[in-house]
């Protein structure tokens, strides 16, 4: 095919807008996709994200067009994740991208997240269509999202596409804009090879796959490549496009997207961003902008049976050979044992994480609440990092703590306006601009540190706005505060993971909700609980479980063993999900406590 008649493009929306409602709508006007294959949401093949209802993982597809100038065209279709933990791999499958669909809910209106978006694809210089989708709806108000699309972003929407993806309404609309608007890659065919890697993923029988658009020159089936970022070699055993399911072909050349495998043993050996080349005519630079992807939330994660630790790595050793972002190294804790620390991109990820590791590797873990990444001046000026607030060295060997902070977007509706304002005022942001938007919506701008939004920012937010703000946040820096470590006492043993830092005005009020918290939480005993907080060896707040009365054993009158082994049985159930730290039981919520002190 010639790099004249090929188009690559990307679809940028909000959750929930019709992104992948739409991206099915093209791959069957195109017929990509029989309609009898059609499964719902072609694009988002996970288990996972198909329950959550979310875009995770990118994909991509080629479709085959015949525009109406009568020629032929073959349209890629990359799709990006739709959350912001994951924005790096948005802007790699941007990057391998000449335009974009901006999707946009017509009943609705922009929102934060793709405001992000869509600036990273203008950075680019992308050439950006405005779809307004769903105006099927009785609510919906096209002129009014036009308007609000060219006073955000200042995109002409006078030609913006007036959209149905659940009626099939506007889609050959969208498929000509595409042809006539999104202009054709660069033909750099000549050049040695230089080719994108804007996704991977894992298959256990040929290797990693990798998926990529060809940036300069050419790529055949067995050729030896290079990786430049990670300097490893393999042979191309397999080469194919995505139709969206892989067939092969022989070789791509500049402009193209496919994949190939080549008995890579892991996602990381094949990182999104990296550079392919050939090994024997490596091009002399790659491709800009390449990043490893940098934890940003870290947790500890502990089987509840100790003897699922083998487990647990193992499970762990198999997530990672998918899943480059995820880091994790031993910890063990006197309380909880032998477990892991592991660091996430942000909270989505973690979940993810956590939910595959109990679904899908049938463990029972206890994971303890998300902590950011601190960084720790020592009296020598030497700096060391701390990603588990156990760890934090005491106050007399320290000169001062960092803590990363981050620039957040809020857009809402007008009259929500003031309950987020005190929201982000309790959780120390720093009020930095806010404009309206049109008459009924507003944007807001607070710098606040990244710990105060991994605990419940979100839901919050979303409480208190009936769901209708959206927020979007990037790392700006660290900075200084005056921060301290809380820890925990159970039955008069510090705990270590409940230990949490805390900024010091904050730290009464935490501490005391916090033992309120798991006083509420820990089941009584059949004897009395102290729990105390405490800073250093001051206790600032304490409470305490009393003694449980009536012993659960006693109804047995000590006779029938088999009535008291069923007993025994039945609490034990009801223990599912405690961790024994000392004589104390203590449930999965309790260490989540620390995020629902609102
Ligand atoms: P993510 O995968 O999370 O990014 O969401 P998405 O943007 O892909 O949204 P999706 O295509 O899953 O659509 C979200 C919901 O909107 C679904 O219930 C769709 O059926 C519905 N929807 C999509 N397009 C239209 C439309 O044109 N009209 C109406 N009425 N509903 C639509």
């Amino acid at each position: 095919i010639a790099v004249s008649q090929i188009r690559n493009f990307s679809i940028i929306a909000h959750i929930d807008h019709g992104k992948s409602t739409l991206a099915d709508r093209l791959l069957q006007a195109t017929g990509t996709v029989a309609d009898r294959e059609m499964k719902e949401q072609f694009l988002d093949n996970m288990d996972l994200e198909r329950e959550r209802g979310i875009t995770i993982k990118l994909q991509a597809a080629r479709m085959d067009y015949t525009a109406q100038d009568g020629q032929q065209y073959v349209l890629n279709l990359i799709d990006t994740p739709g959350h912001v933990d994951f924005s790096y791999e948005v802007s790699r499958s941007l990057i391998a991208c000449e335009g974009a669909l901006l999707v946009v809910d017509a009943s609705q209106g922009v929102e934060a997240q793709t405001l992000a978006n869509v600036y990273l694809a203008l950075e680019h210089d992308l050439e950006i269509i405005p779809v307004l989708n769903k105006i099927d709806l009785p609510g919906s108000d096209a002129d009014r999202v036009g308007q609000e699309i060219e006073e955000i972003i200042g995109l002409d929407c006078s030609g913006a596409i007036h959209a149905s993806a659940k009626q099939g309404l506007g889609i050959t609309e969208i498929l000509e804009s595409v042809v006539l608007l999104v202009p054709p890659p660069e033909d750099n065919t000549h050049k040695p090879l230089r080719a994108l890697i804007f996704d991977s993923y894992y298959d256990a029988y040929r290797g990693v796959i990798v998926y990529f658009r060809v940036m300069d020159g050419l790529v055949n089936k067995g050729d030896r490549v290079r990786l430049m970022a990670s300097g490893k070699e393999y042979d191309i055993d397999e080469l194919g496009v995505l139709s969206p399911n892989q067939i092969q072909v022989g070789s791509l050349h500049a402009g193209e997207v496919g994949y190939f495998a080549a008995s890579i043993k892991a996602v990381a050996d094949a990182r999104v961003g990296d550079t392919i080349t050939l090994a024997k005519a490596r091009a002399p630079e790659p491709l800009p902008g390449y990043a490893e992807a940098k934890p940003m939330v870290f947790c500890g994660m502990f089987p509840t049976d100790a003897d699922q630790y083998p487990d647990l790595r193992e499970a762990l050793e198999k997530l990672k050979l998918s899943d480059a972002a995820l880091k994790y190294e031993p910890e063990t804790s006197s309380a909880m044992g032998f477990g892991f620390r592991c660091g996430f991109l942000g909270l989505l990820h973690m979940e993810i994480v956590q939910e595959r590791l109990e679904r899908e590797y049938n463990l029972d873990l206890i994971t303890t609440a998300p902590s950011v990444i601190y960084k720790v001046v020592l009296l020598d000026g030497s700096e060391i990092y701390i990603d588990n607030p156990s760890t934090l060295p005491a106050p007399q060997g320290r000169d001062h703590i960092e803590e990363p902070y981050v620039r957040l977007d809020i857009i809402t509706p007008e009259g929500y306006v003031g309950a987020l304002m005190e929201l982000c005022q309790t959780r120390r942001g720093t009020f930095k601009d806010m404009k309206y938007l049109t008459p009924e919506r507003t944007t807001l701008m607070y710098e606040m540190p990244l710990a105060e939004v991994v605990t419940d920012f979100f839901d919050q937010m979303k409480s208190r706005t009936k769901g209708y703000a959206s927020m979007e946040y990037q790392f700006i820096g660290y900075r200084t505060n005056e921060l301290v470590r809380m820890d925990i006492l159970i039955n008069g043993d510090a705990v270590d993971p409940l230990a949490s830092i805390v900024h010091r005005d904050k730290a009464y009020y935490m501490g005391k909700a916090l033992v309120e918290k798991l006083k509420e939480l820990i089941p009584r005993h059949q004897f009395k609980i102290p729990l105390q907080a405490s800073i250093g060896s001051r206790v600032i707040a304490s409470e305490s479980i009393p003694a449980l009365r009536k012993d659960v054993l006693a109804k047995c009158y000590g006779g029938d063993i088999s009535r008291k082994k069923k007993l025994l049985q039945k609490q034990a159930k009801g223990k599912k999900r405690m961790k024994s730290i000392g004589t104390v039981d203590v449930p999965q919520e309790a260490f989540m406590a620390v995020l629902k002190l609102d």
